[in-house]
Formats: structure tokens, C-alpha cells, sequence
């Protein structure tokens, strides 16, 4: 039997992108998923699997009742939570002279309330299973970019919070890493009100400036963040570059 048998994740931003790519491959390993997003209709997917191996549910992780709520759907529907994957996340781009203080908040909300709230949320069950929770952060965490500071300084937000809680909750035996992708092709650009013309443009840009010469799969992020969600159990604190060895340049 694998380690991750019958094991239950939750699972957030799982409609898209890196956190589908998770969900996937957390279900291929026998697991429970239990698959929170914003959008409902993102979550169609999970119909390709048995219904005993998911739940799906509707969950804006600004919101801490809502949070609470697929927290607690999720302890009724198994009893137990052992892996946290926060991957809900909105990119911003643009320069200093044009952000404004709404759309900061807005990305702050999701990317570092959201995922505070939902660790809360998930935490008493953590607790009882001493599991482990993996968030996303960014290759833009470290390294800085001249059109996204915004959305850079929450991504090394998550990456503080990170180290942080691995130190907290290390005496409740929960372990607390991160990824730090470099940039893969997903809807996060879209959903960010660029065209498809620009988001091209984009990654072009960067995948001329990654050493390994192009930019990353949904699917090679998530492997890591099962790895350091499921194994690797001495490893904590961590927040592990999966980006072409763009951090390093
Ligand atoms: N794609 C990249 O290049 C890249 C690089 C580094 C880090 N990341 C990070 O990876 C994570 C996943 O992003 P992705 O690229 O897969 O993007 P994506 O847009 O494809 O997926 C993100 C998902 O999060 C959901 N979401 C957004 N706001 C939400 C909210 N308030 N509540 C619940 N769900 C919400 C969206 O509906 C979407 O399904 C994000 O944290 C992102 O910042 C992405």
C-alpha cells in the first residue's frame, strides 16, 4: 500500500492550473480529495473519478466562514484531514504609477489572508493527524521583478509565512513547506485581465531568461508539492524553487 492510501487532502484553487495538477495526482495516488475553488463549474473535472474519492466544494478562501464550513464537510465526510495544498492564487500585474489600492487588497486577501484562513480552518484536524500543509509561493518570492512587486511581496509573504508556521506547529508534529514555482503556463494570466497575446509575450520573455529554457508544467509543480506534502518527513520550513533554475540567475 502506497503512503498516500487512503490519506485526505484538501485542496484549494484545485479548479485550475497548479492545484488541479495536485488534485489529479493526489487522487491518482489513492487519495481522498477534497477540492475547494471559487469557481463551482471548475470543479466539472472530478466526474472522470469515483465519487467516493472526492468532495467538491464551492469555497471563496477570503471568507472564514466558508473556509470553516468545507472544513467541516470535509472532517464529516472522512474524519480526518492530513494534507493542506494552498494553491487558490491571483496574480497582478502592472507598474507602481497604475496599481491601486483595491486591486492590492483584493490579491492580498486570497494570497495571504486565503491562505491563513484556510489553514485555520483545516488546523484542528491537522492537528489530530499531525499532517502536513504545503503552500505556493513564487520564484518572484526572491527574486525581483520590475511589474509585479505587488504580487511579488505576497508571494514572499507566503514564503515568510511558511518558514514561520513550520516553527509553530512543529511541536503539533505538522510539517509546513512551500513550492516556489517559476512561471507556468496556467489561467492565472488570464484571470489577471491579460490578453492572450500578452500572456505569450510574457512567458516568452521569462522562458528566455529560465537556464533550462522554458517555462514549467502544471504537472512538474505538483509533483513537488506531493512530495514535500506526503514525504520527506524530516524536511520543514522549507520553500523549494521549482523553476528551471531561474532563482539562480
Ligand atoms: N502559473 C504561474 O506561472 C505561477 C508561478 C508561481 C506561482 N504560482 C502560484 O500558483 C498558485 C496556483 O496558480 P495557477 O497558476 O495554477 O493559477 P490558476 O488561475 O490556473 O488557478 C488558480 C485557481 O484558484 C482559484 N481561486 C482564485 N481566487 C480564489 C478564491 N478567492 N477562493 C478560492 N479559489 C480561488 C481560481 O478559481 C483558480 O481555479 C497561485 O498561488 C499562484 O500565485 C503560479
Amino acid at each position: 500500500m502506497s503512503i498516500a492510501q487512503g490519506k485526505v487532502a484538501v485542496v484549494t484553487g484545485a479548479g485550475s492550473g497548479i492545484g488541479r495538477a495536485t488534485a489529479e495526482r493526489l487522487l491518482g495516488l489513492g487519495m481522498r480529495v477534497s477540492a475547494w475553488d471559487l469557481h463551482a463549474d471548475a470543479l466539472a473535472w472530478l466526474d472522470a473519478y469515483e465519487e467516493s474519492s472526492y468532495l467538491r466544494c464551492r469555497v471563496d478562501v477570503r471568507s472564514e466562514d466558508a473556509a470553516r464550513d468545507a472544513a467541516a464537510a470535509t472532517q464529516a465526510r472522512w474524519g480526518h484531514i492530513d494534507l493542506l495544498v494552498n494553491a487558490a492564487g491571483l496574480f497582478l500585474v502592472g507598474p507602481l504609477t497604475e496599481v491601486t489600492a483595491a486591486a492590492i487588497a483584493d490579491l492580498f486577501a486570497v494570497n495571504v489572508i486565503g491562505t491563513t484562513l484556510v489553514t485555520q480552518a483545516c488546523l484542528p484536524a491537522l492537528m489530530a493527524a499531525r499532517g502536513a500543509v504545503v503552500n505556493v509561493a513564487s520564484t518572484v518570492a526572491v527574486k525581483p521583478t520590475a511589474s509585479n512587486s505587488h504580487y511579488a511581496a505576497s508571494k514572499a509573504a507566503v514564503a515568510q509565512l511558511t518558514r514561520c508556521w513550520a516553527l509553530e506547529l512543529a511541536p503539533h508534529g505538522i510539517r509546513v513547506n512551500a513550492v516556489a514555482p517559476g512561471p507556468t503556463r496556467t489561467g492565472i494570466y488570464a484571470r489577471a485581465g491579460m490578453s492572450e497575446a500578452q500572456i505569450n509575450r510574457l512567458l516568452e520573455d521569462r522562458a528566455a531568461r529560465i537556464p533550462l529554457g522554458r517555462t514549467g508544467t502544471p504537472e512538474e509543480i505538483a509533483r513537488w508539492i506531493v512530495r514535500l506534502g506526503l514525504e520527506d518527513e524530516w524536511v520543514t520550513g522549507q520553500v523549494l524553487a521549482v523553476d528551471g533554475g531561474m532563482s539562480v540567475t
